[in-house]
């Protein structure tokens, strides 16, 4: 169990593609969820996908916690989800701020589907399958992006909103993920 270095924009890993699980309830993929957790709850991120710390794997973790400090931000289940596949349930993409571990200080508006359904395993191979919207389907979004190898300034469109935290949102106390 460790806190590992997560990889910044710029390392090629970040834009492989990663490999399927092929093995459920390993002590590798214990071990590897472990250090994914720690480095998550370090660095006070909202996820975490297995390529951010060099790991070529499909695996994710994200969650939110209700925080006292952001009253309005929408709760979202700590969830292991490896080997996802996401199906947007409508077409109609929402805007919103995103930050991201790899893209430190930094925030961007992202389109993202509204509503989708997802599916996958957790680290006992037991299926996973939500079909959720708003923040929820957001974080699970941008943390499958990594697993293709996408950043979430690759999808921005209007680069006006994309910039420094401190700069963007001098007044709120907020962190890198
Ligand atoms: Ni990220």
């Amino acid at each position: 169990m460790a806190v590992r270095e997560v990889l910044r924009m710029g390392d090629p890993r970040l834009l492989a593609r990663a490999q399927p699980v092929e093995e459920f309830d390993t002590p590798e993929l214990h071990a590897l969820l472990a250090d994914m957790q720690d480095t998550m709850a370090a660095l006070d991120g909202a996820g975490l996908a297995a390529p951010q710390i060099g790991v070529g794997l499909q695996v994710v973790v994200f969650g939110v916690e209700q925080n006292p400090r952001y009253p309005d931000a929408e709760e979202v289940p700590r969830t292991v989800l490896i080997n996802p596949t996401l199906t947007p349930l409508a077409n109609d993409l929402e805007d919103g701020w995103e930050g991201c571990l790899s893209v430190p200080g930094m925030r961007g508006v992202v389109p993202r589907y509204a509503r989708l359904r997802y599916q996958g395993f957790d680290q006992y191979g037991k299926p996973i399958d939500r079909s959720v919207d708003g923040f929820h389907a957001r974080v699970v979004q941008h943390e499958c992006d990594h697993l293709i190898g996408v950043l979430y300034p690759m999808r921005i469109r209007d680069f006006r909103q994309f910039g420094f935290t401190e700069v963007l949102f001098p007044d709120e106390d907020i962190g890198d993920d």
